[in-house]
């Protein structure tokens, strides 16, 4: 097989490890190992899972999808020895089903999500994602489009930043931050990701500056959800990709923060539940579950993982497949007309 001959591509290769690589393969074969298998990646950033998936699994298709542009160009490029077996395709993750009929595959045998940003996106230090170097106030996943952190910061009113850096980030001393963002932009709006770093260190009392990492790492967090809107994402995407599932079809989801998992164990708890009341003395088909937990809670990273890959730190991967059709009272509403 070719090697890309991008250095970007190439490079995005060496760069990336993709967390629990194998576990994922494994948690997947069984659905993939059908004839004509399609999977969908929806989170292709770099492609290392698909690249694992397409050399694994030689007869199955992936269709990849990323809201970031510059991935989903760099990843088709590492790809494009797999041919035809792979389509690179520029969406948002809960477009999935629109984005599949487009394409003109019914239903797919598997769904992958690792969820949040890529190393890429972090290394591109002008994108803004990261509180170590200096650079403009962007976090846009996808650059082309929406507001930025500096949108945000300098426009929001100060309960509603304050909201944003408790609930997005679990940040204790929101109050204090909002505050000081809204009387520092009261000179000058914010531009730059020091500036706001340096805002967040002072803000925060010296003694909890001692603890608990970096002190701006969990505003950064907050912003990047906000800005990119991650969490409604993820709410419509959940559902919208067991739909897109064949029974018998699995999806496998990573997540690195604790209100995305809570979210994926809520849906995935949902379609493992039996759905009628608890004094039904037998339950009918429609409301049996649709989904079956594959995973027994959250699995996290081995020593030997965190070893090879440090991003594997904070990893939680859940799994399900589907069972049946799901029920017509807890199926979500078709997104476009058809
Ligand atoms: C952790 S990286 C994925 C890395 C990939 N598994 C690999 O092995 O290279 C997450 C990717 O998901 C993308 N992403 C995040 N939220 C998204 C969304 N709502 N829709 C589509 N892509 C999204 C990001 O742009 C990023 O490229």
């Amino acid at each position: 097989m070719d090697t890309p001959t991008n250095p970007d591509a190439r490079g995005a290769a060496e760069r990336h490890v993709p967390v629990l690589l194998e576990r994922c393969l494994e948690l997947l074969a069984p659905a993939l190992e059908v004839e004509g298998a399609v999977m969908v990646d929806s989170t292709l950033g770099m492609g290392g899972h698909t690249e694992g998936v397409l050399r694994r699994f030689p007869h199955v298709r992936v269709v990849g999808l990323d809201r970031d542009p510059q991935a989903i160009a760099l990843a088709s490029e590492r790809l494009a020895p797999f041919g035809d077996r792979f389509t690179g395709v520029h969406a948002v993750y809960d477009e999935i089903r629109d984005v599949l009929a487009d394409l003109s595959i019914p239903a797919v045998q598997g769904v992958l999500m690792d969820l949040g940003v890529s190393s890429l996106q972090l290394d591109e230090v002008e994108r803004g994602f990261s509180y170590a170097q200096d650079a403009p106030l962007d976090m846009r996943m996808d650059a082309t489009t929406g507001p930025t952190a500096a949108d945000v910061l300098n426009t929001y009113e100060e309960r509603d930043l304050a909201r944003v850096l408790r609930t997005y980030g679990e940040e204790r001393f929101a109050p204090r931050i909002a505050r000081a963002i809204v009387r520092a932009r009261a000179t000058a709006p914010l531009a730059r990701t020091g500036e706001l770093v340096d805002l967040v260190r002072a803000a925060i009392p010296a003694a909890a500056r001692a603890t608990g990492g970096h002190p701006a790492k969990r505003t950064f967090q907050a912003l990047r959800i906000e800005v990119n809107h991650e969490l409604d994402a993820l709410a419509r995407a959940l559902p919208e990709s067991v739909e897109a599932l064949a029974v018998g079809g699995r999806i496998v989801v990573e997540a690195y923060q604790s209100l995305e998992d809570r979210m994926v164990k809520q849906a995935f708890a949902l379609g493992a539940s039996v759905s009628a009341p608890p004094d039904l003395p037998v339950v009918p088909d429609t409301h049996q579950p649709y989904l079956r937990l594959v995973t027994r809670g959250a699995e996290e990273a081995d020593e030997a993982e965190l070893a090879r890959n440090p991003r594997s730190q904070s990893v939680r991967l859940r799994a399900a497949e589907r069972l049946r059709t799901t029920p017509d009272h807890l199926r979500p509403a078709p997104r476009r007309a058809a």
